[in-house]
């Protein structure tokens, strides 16, 4: 049985400075934690700050996005095998915030999550639907097209290295989680497509507006692997209590 994760997207949000302190507060909690694993995505110029406060800690540090090769003429980019010295065991691939601010296509998100799985990084590929798109009917189509544009071929020999992350993306920062029964039959979509690209079981985690009060609903759902949290990651004492909820929670929790 996997254990639930619970991950901080802390986004563009904290300084190097409060980086750390938000590390500091966090860490007392790491080591008591049986069944959850507590990640967390600092931005670039944070990762040393955070790496130097967690230290041996049991916490997986990650990065917010990755490119694909290991050196080359990009400027801006970071590449796999940088954040995989770093100490970086994940790295985000295909947030929504990628997809839709920053104009990133299929392509791109596909050679992101084969870059960071090649280089030895946990790849979180998250997915998900605009309003307008559920609104038309379309939240499946546009899931199983995220979800074939990067799952194809060859990957399947780094299945153990994905992790998906469904993000309905008018859920992101806006305070309007999806009710249970959207996030519930995303999920179970989501596996459906997955096993029928031949991988197998990934933990899906879910992400948009969570906070200690929606989440042990939102963990009550059996395909729910986790949450990618943004907004109430920043804050410790409402992280602690996700990381609380989920240890109270996840015990035989049916996630793969
Ligand atoms: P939110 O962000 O929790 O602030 O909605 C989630 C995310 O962007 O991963």
């Amino acid at each position: 049985m996997r254990k639930t994760i619970v991950a901080g997207n802390w986004k563009m949000n904290l300084t190097a400075a409060e980086s750390a302190r938000l590390a500091r507060e966090l860490l007392p909690v790491a080591a008591t934690l049986n069944k959850t694993e507590m990640w967390v995505a600092p931005s670039f110029t944070a990762l040393w700050a955070v790496k130097e406060v967690l230290g041996t800690a049991p916490v997986s540090l990650g990065a917010q996005n990755c490119h694909w090769e290991e050196r080359g003429a990009y400027t801006g980019e970071t590449s796999p095998s940088m954040l995989h010295e770093f100490g970086c065991s994940f790295a985000l691939v295909g947030h929504s915030e990628r997809r839709h601010v920053f104009k990133e296509s299929e392509e791109l998100v596909s050679k992101r999550v084969r870059g960071a799985v090649a280089h030895g990084l946990t790849a979180v590929l998250c997915i998900g639907e605009t309003l307008a798109e559920r609104e038309a009917g379309e939240t499946e189509s546009v899931l199983a097209q995220q979800l074939k544009a990067s799952l194809g071929g060859d990957l399947v020999r780094s299945a153990e290295k994905l992790v998906i992350a469904y993000e309905p993306v008018w859920a992101i920062g806006t305070g309007k989680v999806a009710s249970i029964p959207e996030i519930a039959h995303a999920h179970s979509f989501i596996h459906s497509v997955v096993e029928g690209l031949e991988f197998p079981q990934l933990p899906i985690l879910y992400g948009g507006s969570v906070t200690p009060d929606n989440f042990s609903d939102i963990l009550s759902v059996p395909t729910v692997g986790g949450a990618l949290v943004g907004g109430a990651s920043l804050d410790a004492a409402k992280f602690i209590q996700l990381l609380r909820t989920s240890e109270g929670i996840s015990e035989n929790r049916a996630v793969a």
